[in-house]
């Protein structure tokens, strides 16, 4: 009998696929009651990075912390030679190279209760899926050989893990002079992932005063870095065929600038 574990973890990469893969099949479906833009979450997130992207930098490597099933790291190879992308869970590597290999894969949606709905998951022909790759890890206890990047992406990410205010602190090491960061976040903090003690924001410090989590990633990353823009992207998780869930990402655009360091 399949376990818990193993539903589990098929519920996740269902989720995911279908957020990442799936908007041309779910946002027709569901036109009359939400707008197709907020199924578009990768294809968004990846027209931002390029509009945001330096010329002048030159380092053409790009970094996907928390890649899930790599949407965004295939999409980042149009723009960048070499694109890694790191997550700690090993289905979604697996379902990474699969696609890198064969450049499609079925994917599947929860009809209803037990039956399945599939679709297939494309990466266009124009993408260089050679580019990309995957790495089964912490994004924080990262390679010490990692080297630097022109663009490092960190979506949805840092509200699960256990210690962020350390990513936070590691990010501007790994770009280059120019170099683009993005932090996306929809600021919802869960102990099951991160303890209390070392939330970004949602309490109340010690003078009675509002920690937001968005606040504390400015004061963070302005040490050393340059706030581009700030902007707000929807995403839709499908969890079952009539069950949709919405969230809207907190997404600030970085610019690692040599006048501050
Ligand atoms: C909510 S998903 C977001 C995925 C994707 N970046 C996006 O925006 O659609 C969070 C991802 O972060 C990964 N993750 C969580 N903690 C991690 C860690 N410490 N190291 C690497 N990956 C992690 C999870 O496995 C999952 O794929």
């Amino acid at each position: 009998m399949e376990s818990q574990y193993a539903k589990k973890h098929m519920a996740w990469l269902n989720l995911f696929t279908g957020m990442h893969y799936g908007a041309r099949y779910l946002k027709n479906r569901w036109r009359e009651f939400l707008p197709a833009e907020n199924f578009e979450y990768v294809e968004k997130m990846s027209k931002l990075l390029f509009a945001s992207v330096d010329e002048t930098c030159t380092n053409k490597r790009a970094l996907d912390l928390g890649c899930c099933v790599g949407g965004t790291t295939f999409n980042l190879a149009e723009k960048f030679d070499e694109v890694i992308g790191i997550d700690c869970c090993k289905g979604f590597i697996e379902f990474c190279e699969e696609l890198k290999k064969n450049g499609k894969a079925t994917i599947y949606s929860c009809e209803e209760g037990d039956l399945d709905g599939e679709m297939m998951a494309e990466i266009p022909d124009s993408i260089d899926r050679s580019r990309c790759s995957f790495q089964l890890g912490d994004v924080q206890a990262l390679p010490s050989d990692i080297g630097t990047f022109g663009c490092v992406v960190i979506s949805n990410v840092i509200g699960r893990l256990e210690n962020p205010i350390k990513v936070l602190r590691n990010l501007p090491g790994l770009l280059d002079d120019y170099g683009i960061c993005v932090i996306a976040s929809p600021h919802d903090p869960l102990e099951d992932f991160t303890p209390k003690e070392n939330w970004l924001g949602g309490f109340l410090d010690k003078d009675g005063q509002k920690m937001k989590a968005s606040q504390t990633i400015k004061d963070i990353l302005s040490e050393k870095m340059e706030l581009i823009q700030s902007v707000e992207i929807p995403f839709v998780l499908q969890y079952q065929a009539r069950e949709i869930g919405l969230t809207i990402s907190e997404v600030q655009v970085w610019l690692k600038s040599p006048k501050i360091s």
